[in-house]
């Protein structure tokens, strides 16, 4: 039996899930800077985030696509997503040129979860709720 209710609350575990994933990635970074690990396991470390990140950014997208979200909320959903990865991508083409122990990358990543995930992505969360809510089981 087809229980129609349960496709938000899921995806809402999954996005939560894996904000929870990224949020450990970050402290692993600050932790790694102020331990001061090798620069080219810093670098993996950042490299793995990125790669985690963009993921989840697709994760989102794809969702957003799927649920109907209003055109202009996606489009400035997705805007915001990219934006976000150039200037990771920048910081992580400094760190990898240089062999700075910059703090800046962390601050970055710790700065702009923080304040997308209370913005653009608790916007999503509560369109999906609203959707469960009227998406009544036939
Ligand atoms: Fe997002
Ligand atoms: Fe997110």
């Amino acid at each position: 039996m087809q229980d129609s209710t349960s496709m938000p609350q899921m995806v809402n575990s999954k996005i939560k899930f894996q904000h929870e994933q990224l949020h450990d990635q970050i402290d692993a970074i600050n932790r790694a800077i102020r331990r001061n690990i090798p620069h080219e396991d810093l670098l993996k470390l950042v490299q793995d985030t990125e790669e985690y990140l963009a993921a989840h950014f697709l994760t989102e997208e794809n969702l957003m696509r799927d649920i109907h979200y209003p055109k202009f909320k996606l489009d400035h959903h997705k805007a915001a997503h990219a934006e976000a990865l150039l200037g990771f991508r920048k910081l992580l083409t400094d760190l990898s040129l240089t062999n700075s122990r910059s703090r800046k990358i962390f601050e970055f990543l710790f700065d702009w979860t923080y304040v997308h995930e209370s913005t653009e992505d608790r916007e999503l969360s509560t369109f999906l709720e609203k959707h469960m809510k009227s998406d009544k089981p036939r």
